[in-house]
Parts: structure tokens; C-alpha cells; sequence
């Protein structure tokens, strides 16, 4: 594992999108997987830039996003699929029709789960996957207890995750309390992963997650395991881990 630290949340986004960047020069048919929240979206906003400035081209790239609420439609305004469409879809270049964000609505939720794990092994795999990390050390919505093992599936938010997700919505009281989520099996799959820590608020879960044992209490541990895994901080984030990461 590859442990990058900068010095604030600006650098550790443009970090990030440069490894994007490079591995999408590199395959232009790239398989990316996506992640929400608030980590990456200095990186979407340095990969758009990219696009627009640079000429980046998104249009042979695959878009698989980890989760989504169950209960909100793609266009509620909570929706990680409205979210992804706002903060990056529509100021690249990517084809609609390659992207994927779990349907929060499906009327058979398992079955839409087996069809998003089908749909992704039928593209080859994800090549690249993006992460960020729940205070509580969750993956996409893979929250502590979760199989190390596991597949897309519906799962419960803990009330941690609720309380933190809850900055997004009105009322405490409006978050769902479930969510479609890929599993850690499915993203320990992918070929590649890059995962993002920023603030202190982060800095025990990526303490846990870096440097601790691999255990499903904190499911992000399970980066240790993988061949290709890159994890890219700023200093808050970095605050209590215990070696010395290059910068
Ligand atoms: C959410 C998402 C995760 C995300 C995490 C951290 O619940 N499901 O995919 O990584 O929480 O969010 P943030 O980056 O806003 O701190």
C-alpha cells in the first residue's frame, strides 16, 4: 500500500486526479468506480477542470458508482445519483449510457443487485476504484461488521453514519436509513484502488484503516490485502498515524 500525505485538502485533490488523469490517458476505455460525499469532490472539480482545460477525454470511460440511498429517485435532490450528475456527469464528457448508480427505487432491490455485479464483470472489471472513508472506517456504505466478503446487498446505516450524512439533508430525520451499497468483495475486486482522507474528523478511521489490524470492525482495513492500493491524505487526516508517509 501506498501512502501519500499532503499538506491540505486542496493538494491531496489534485493528487488524486492525477493519478486518475494518468491511468485514463493510459486506457481511454478506463472502468472507474465512483464515490460520493464530500472527500472527492475536489477531485471531480480537478478532473473537470482537466476535461475542459486540458482536453481529458471521458467518452470511452465506464462509470460504476459504490451505493445509493434507498428511497430517493435519481433526480431527489439527495440522491448520489443526482449528486454525481451535479458535482461531475455533466461537465465531463462521459456517455450516459456507460454510467451506473445503483436505483435507490428498484422495485426488486436483490435483483438489481445481482444485475449491478453482473453488469460490472461483463465490462471486465473495475480498473480503477475511488474511495473515501466513513468516520466509523465504513467503505461505500459498508459499515463496521460488514463481510470482508461481501456483494452489492442492501444494507443499514448506523446511526454514526446517519448523524454525519445528516449535514446534507433538512432534518436528521429525512436521511434514509438504508442504502444500496457494493460490497467489500466487490471492491477489493477492482485492479486498483485509491482512497481519500481529509480533516480530522477522519483521522482515526484512517489510523484504523492504515495501520491497524484488518478487521471487519473497520471494513476500510481491507485495503491492506490488496495488490494496488493507493491511499492519499492531507495532514489532518494523517494526524495520528504513527510512520512517517512521504509527502
Ligand atoms: C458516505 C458514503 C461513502 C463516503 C463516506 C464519507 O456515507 N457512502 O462512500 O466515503 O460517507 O463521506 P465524506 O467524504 O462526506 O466524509
Amino acid at each position: 500500500m501506498l501512502v501519500t500525505v499532503k499538506e491540505d485538502y486542496d493538494a491531496m485533490s489534485r493528487e488524486a486526479a492525477q493519478l486518475v488523469a494518468e491511468r485514463l490517458r493510459k486506457k481511454p476505455n478506463l472502468v472507474l468506480g465512483l464515490a460520493t460525499g464530500s472527500t472527492p469532490l475536489g477531485s471531480y472539480k480537478e478532473l473537470i477542470r482537466m476535461h475542459q482545460k486540458e482536453g481529458l477525454d471521458f467518452s470511452k470511460v465506464t462509470t460504476f458508482n459504490l451505493d445509493e440511498y434507498i428511497g430517493l429517485s435519481p433526480d431527489h435532490t439527495q440522491s448520489y445519483h443526482h449528486f454525481m450528475m451535479e458535482n461531475f456527469f455533466r461537465h465531463i464528457n462521459v456517455d450516459h449510457r456507460y454510467m451506473h448508480i445503483p436505483h435507490g427505487m428498484a422495485s426488486d432491490i436483490e435483483a438489481h443487485c445481482e444485475w449491478y455485479e453482473e453488469q460490472i464483470k461483463k465490462v471486465g472489471g473495475i480498473d480503477l476504484q475511488i474511495l473515501g472513508i466513513g468516520a466509523n472506517g465504513h467503505l461505500a456504505f459498508n459499515e463496521p461488521g460488514s463481510s470482508l466478503g461481501s456483494r452489492t446487498r442492501i444494507k443499514t446505516l448506523t446511526e454514526q453514519t446517519v448523524k454525519d450524512n445528516a449535514r446534507f439533508f433538512k432534518n436528521q430525520k429525512d436521511v434514509p436509513r438504508y442504502a444500496i451499497t457494493v460490497g467489500i468483495g466487490t471492491i477489493m475486486d477492482a485492479r486498483e484502488l485509491l482512497l481519500l482522507g481529509s480533516g480530522l474528523r477522519k483521522a482515526d478511521a484512517v489510523h484504523a484503516a492504515v495501520e491497524g489490524p484488518i478487521t471487519h470492525m473497520c471494513p476500510a482495513s481491507i485495503i491492506q490485502m490488496h495488490r494496488r492500493a493507493t491511499v492519499i491524505t492531507d495532514t489532518e487526516a494523517a494526524s495520528k498515524l504513527t510512520r512517517s508517509y512521504p509527502g
